[in-house]
């Protein structure tokens, strides 16, 4: 057997003591695959004498994780710290500096500067992994890097955040508002206090620049992204999209278009028939379109602590193997800049929701304003409420109805366009709903 791989661990938390309990479980099995053992030397975490319920006998503590990174005694630095600056950006840093292989589960930090680090790791000649940061226990960038490097990729999608995901099924199946499911999300935990970065789609988001730039071998551009959360998802849209075929989901999407690389999260309409459809409560899933595989769907525990030590150690057994793949499937230097297809180019099929006020024309001036724009109409239905009775010696109100609009593919400048021009009509209230479809080949 060959010398041990010596690994140290910044974070004790979540994911850090679910990987030392990884390790202490199936050490032996894990030497025989990677060939050698692999042996955890060194912690940091901030309070020494919380009970974590872990053996950390002859396991050297360090209060300071930039110097647990600096200790020679160690050959991989596991960051499982989090967030996109101070101890974890720090201590990541000081490792590369060492000449330390780096594992990480941080997207916020791969998000904002993972194209220099994995520059920084190339030069240093180590590794740099973070399998748990795109979709925790789903092993997509293993599956993107290496799986399907004989492909061209076209399109990447995916339910990348489980607290959305939990939100949208029980808002389905208990016909629910959103603020009920959240609140409901809050209470088992699936949601933080401050539930924006989950439900305004800032954390699908973040994965899905990751996604992008190992598929389409360019540079990490979060900022990017067209995003768009599911606050604004009511009842009504779900119903409806149950009557017409459809379910709701976040999506992040990732494409190649004519114009460049397009990237949104949004609520999306998904046929009832396609496999993301069939992703219920906090399970993710994430699906590739490519040229020779074809499509591909990984479904499983995006979150958690042991889904996402999985992924962790099957980096650690990479670098235990010397399997070395650049950070993301490439030189760092032939990742191309980021040629962006804004949301105003999208094009697709829509979803519209709106109140008309029940009077003559009302309908054929909608139509016409689609018409106007050469978008063409699927299906429009109106859901007519019941009428209210009118108080005697009053005429009935004129109360606005809800009509539903499906589009045949168009861009969206045409529909934004067209919306626009409906509500200044007057034939309206409030704002139209806008949900974009996803179709599938
Ligand atoms: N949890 C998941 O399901 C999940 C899934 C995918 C990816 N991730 C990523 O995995 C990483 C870790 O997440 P987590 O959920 O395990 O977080 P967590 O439970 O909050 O744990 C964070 C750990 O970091 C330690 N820590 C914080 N500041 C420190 C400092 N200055 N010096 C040393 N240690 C410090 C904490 O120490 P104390 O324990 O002493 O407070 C704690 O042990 C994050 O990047 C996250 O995005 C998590």
């Amino acid at each position: 057997m060959n010398a041990p791989l010596r690994i140290a661990v910044a974070g004790l938390g979540t994911v850090g003591a679910a990987l030392c309990r990884l390790i202490e479980r199936h050490g032996n099995e894990l030497a025989l695959r990677c060939g050698r053992p692999v042996a955890l030397t060194g912690v940091s975490a901030r309070d020494r004498r919380k009970d974590r319920g872990l053996n950390l006998a002859g396991v050297t503590w360090y209060d300071d994780p930039v110097a647990l990174a600096g200790d020679p005694g160690n050959q991989v630095f596991v960051e499982l710290i989090g967030g996109a600056a101070g101890a974890a950006a720090a201590s990541v840093a000081a490792a590369l500096a060492a000449g330390k292989h780096v594992v990480t589960a941080n997207k916020a930090l791969l998000a904002k500067d993972g194209v220099a680090l994995a520059q920084r790791a190339e030069a240093a000649g180590v590794s740099l992994n973070f399998e748990a940061a795109a979709a925790g226990g789903i092993p997509i960038i293993k599956t993107l890097r290496e799986a399907l490097a004989g492909n061209t990729v076209n399109r990447v999608y995916g339910i990348l955040n489980g607290t959305c995901n939990y939100i949208l099924t029980r808002m389905e199946q208990e016909h629910l508002s959103f603020a009920e499911c959240l609140a409901a999300a809050q209470r088992l935990g699936y949601a933080e206090a401050d539930p924006t970065f989950d439900i305004e789609g800032y954390d699908t988001a973040h994965k899905l620049a990751l996604l992008t730039a190992i598929a389409f071998g360019t540079e990490i551009d979060a900022g990017s992204i067209y995003t768009e959360g599911i606050a604004g998802v009511t009842p009504a849209d779900i119903e409806a999209a149950d009557e017409l075929g459809y379910r709701i989901k976040l999506l992040g999407v990732a494409s190649r278009t004519d114009s460049g690389i397009e990237q949104r999260v949004h609520p999306a309409m998904v046929p009832k028939s396609s496999a993301i459809a069939r992703i219920d409560g906090v399970t993710n899933a994430v699906a590739v379109e490519a040229d020779f595989v074809g499509q591909l769907v990984l479904a499983g525990a995006g979150a958690g602590g042991d889904a996402t030590a999985s992924s962790v150690m099957s980096d650690i057994a990479d670098i235990a193997r010397g399997n070395r793949v650049g950070t993301l499937g490439r030189p760092a230097s032939s990742l191309e800049p980021y040629r962006k297809a804004g949301i105003r180019t999208h094009e697709g099929g829509y979803y519209v929701r709106l109140s008309v006020f029940d009077r003559p024309g009302a309908f054929a001036a909608i139509a016409q304003r689609m018409a106007d724009r050469a978008i063409s109409l699927e299906s429009i239905v109106q859901r007519r409420r019941a009428p209210r009775s009118a108080a005697p010696g009053h005429l009935v109100p004129v109360e606005p109805q809800p009509v539903i609009l499906i589009t045949y593919a168009t861009t969206e400048t045409a529909m934004r366009e067209a919306l626009e021009t409906i509500k200044l009509d007057g034939h309206i209230v409030g704002e139209p709903q806008m949900i974009r479809i996803e179709e599938f080949g």
